[in-house]
């Protein structure tokens, strides 16, 4: 236990909260047109947390999307500078942190059944500092279940006020009491964070934050707040960052990234961010997630301009029945939709496209399915998400009555997910003895003796091969094809058919 020296004692009666700041699902709905974002760039670390991690470990637990992956880096940025060291093993830990994801209430309890387990772990450790952020900390109904059943939480934070880790953590180690502050603002953009980055070749880069599209059934809106986009500036930067330190590939996210700069001067676009970032010349470019509401031409103009811009785009369509498209608030129809693969397709001929599928939305019809199951047939994705719609409190579809039965979604999730894997397995052929190029991860999960790595086209490769290192981009020779993964044996020189 850290011995509060006198400065720290005066450190947190200053600043100790008397109240608990919880979330507000009706003010986090709030946007005002005009309340821009407003930008920090003067992060540092309170003086009083610089040694608090000396001699004690840290762990944190990531679920959900590559928006909490990244935010995790950006909170093992933070407990580093604090002092703390890393461990993997949970019992070791002094602080364990939950970073967590709302999306689906299967993501939720998953959440809650941890935090059951680690109840053992704080009896036999009561200096333990258990702490939950992200998704989950930002809804009203789950802070108030975590505030009168799990009394073994210490410390709640949501995603607007990550930066604040430090001082609310030693709020929490030094005053013994509950530390709740979520914030259900429009939000804030906070620059100059550090990160403990996962990877020494991929990198995620926020281009910002939190989404304004308000899809019926999606809680992201209430959970993240405000559109507010980064400044290009500080993104290049960062990505300029990446590429001097050696990273191969960059993710930029957003939850809706081609409405990137709409909250800024009006002026900068997805576009305009996409081509800037290419112009870098870090050797492979992703972005997630592409709404098709405002995936606008310059766009596909720049994909198709820029060969460090991979050609697998995921866009997420969620039904192929246009009245449930309607009813989602999706801003398309299956037309439009249609139209927009085409025409991506025609100007970008070797794309391949990933998607993310909701069944089961409230009421929907055998025929409406149906109508999902034939939009893949044209589609004949590479890849896709596939989900059971689940109600999230406080989202207008959760009001919506539902009369089908939760066993008829099971049954068409999995009819979907055979369609899926049927298309993913005939577009894999084509990589038959195909040569491919592969961004090296490092060695197999399910075996140490091959590599294995991401093609141009997002498929992962395991290969055997000499001479080969994390990070490296090498000619792989495609020998197996299977429904999700493609073998292969490393070549020294070749022309790719990617
Ligand atoms: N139920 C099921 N799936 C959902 N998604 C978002 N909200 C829900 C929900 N309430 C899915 C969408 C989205 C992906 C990230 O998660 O398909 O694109
Ligand atoms: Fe959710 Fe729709 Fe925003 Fe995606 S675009 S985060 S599905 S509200």
């Amino acid at each position: 236990m850290v011995e509060p020296s006198l400065n720290l004692i005066e450190y947190i009666s200053m600043n100790k909260k008397k109240n608990y700041i919880l979330p507000d699902l009706k003010a986090a709905r709030v946007r005002t047109p005009g309340d821009d974002a407003i930008f920090r760039t003067d992060f540092s670390l309170p003086e009083a947390t610089v040694d608090l991690g000396k001699g004690r470990y840290y762990f944190i637990r990531t679920y959900g999307c590559a928006a909490n992956e990244r935010d995790s880096e950006t909170l093992a940025g933070l407990f580093e500078r604090m002092g703390y060291a890393k461990t993997d093993a949970m019992e070791q830990a002094d602080v364990i942190l939950l970073n967590t994801c709302a999306i689906r209430q299967n993501a939720e309890d998953k959440v809650f059944g941890q935090l059951g387990a680690i109840k053992q772990l704080k009896r036999n450790n009561p200096d333990l500092i258990l702490g939950v952020c992200g998704c989950m900390a930002q809804e009203e109904a789950t802070v108030n279940l975590i505030l009168s059943k799990y009394p073994q939480v210490d410390l709640i934070f949501g995603t607007h006020n990550i930066h604040r880790l430090p001082d609310l953590l030693l709020n929490a180690v030094l005053s013994k009491e509950r530390t709740v502050e979520v914030l259900s603002n429009q939000g804030e953009v906070v620059e100059n964070l550090p990160a403990q980055r996962n990877s020494r070749h991929k990198a995620f880069v926020h281009i910002m934050y939190g989404c304004d599209k308000f899809c019926t059934y999606c809680i992201v809106p209430f959970t993240r707040g405000k559109q507010r986009s980064r400044k290009m500036a500080d993104i290049i930067d960062e990505v300029n960052q990446l590429k001097t330190q050696g990273y191969k590939e960059v993710t930029l996210l957003g939850q809706n990234v081609n409405a990137y700069g709409k909250d800024l001067d009006g002026q900068t676009t997805f576009a305009t961010l996409l081509e800037q970032v290419a112009l870098t010349g870090i050797p492979r470019i992703r972005f997630t997630t592409s709404h098709p509401f405002d995936f606008e031409d310059e766009m596909i103009t720049v994909i198709a301009k820029y060969d460090n811009i991979m050609p697998a785009i995921h866009l997420p369509v969620q039904s192929g029945n246009s009245d449930i498209l309607k009813l989602m608030g999706r801003r398309y129809t299956r037309e439009h939709y249609l139209t927009l693969v085409d025409k991506i397709k025609t100007a970008i001929p070797d794309v391949t496209f990933s998607t993310d599928i909701i069944v089961g939305f409230p009421n929907e019809t055998q025929a409406q399915f149906e109508d999902t199951l034939s939009l893949v047939d044209r589609c004949q994705y590479d890849l896709a998400y596939t989900f059971i719609y689940s109600p999230r409190e406080g989202t207008p579809a959760a009001k919506m009555e539902d009369h089908i039965p939760f066993s008829e979604k099971q049954k068409r999730l999995q009819q979907l997910n055979e369609r899926i894997t049927y298309y993913s397995n005939l577009n894999n052929q084509k990589y038959k003895d195909a040569i491919v190029e592969v961004l090296v991860d490092g060695p197999s999960k399910k075996n140490d003796d091959v590599w294995s790595g991401y093609t141009r086209h997002n498929k992962l490769v395991n290969f055997s091969g000499e001479g080969i290192h994390c990070g490296d981009i090498v000619q792989v020779k495609i020998t197996e094809v299977k429904s999700y993964s493609l073998d292969g044996i490393a070549i020294n020189n070749g022309e790719t058919n990617e």
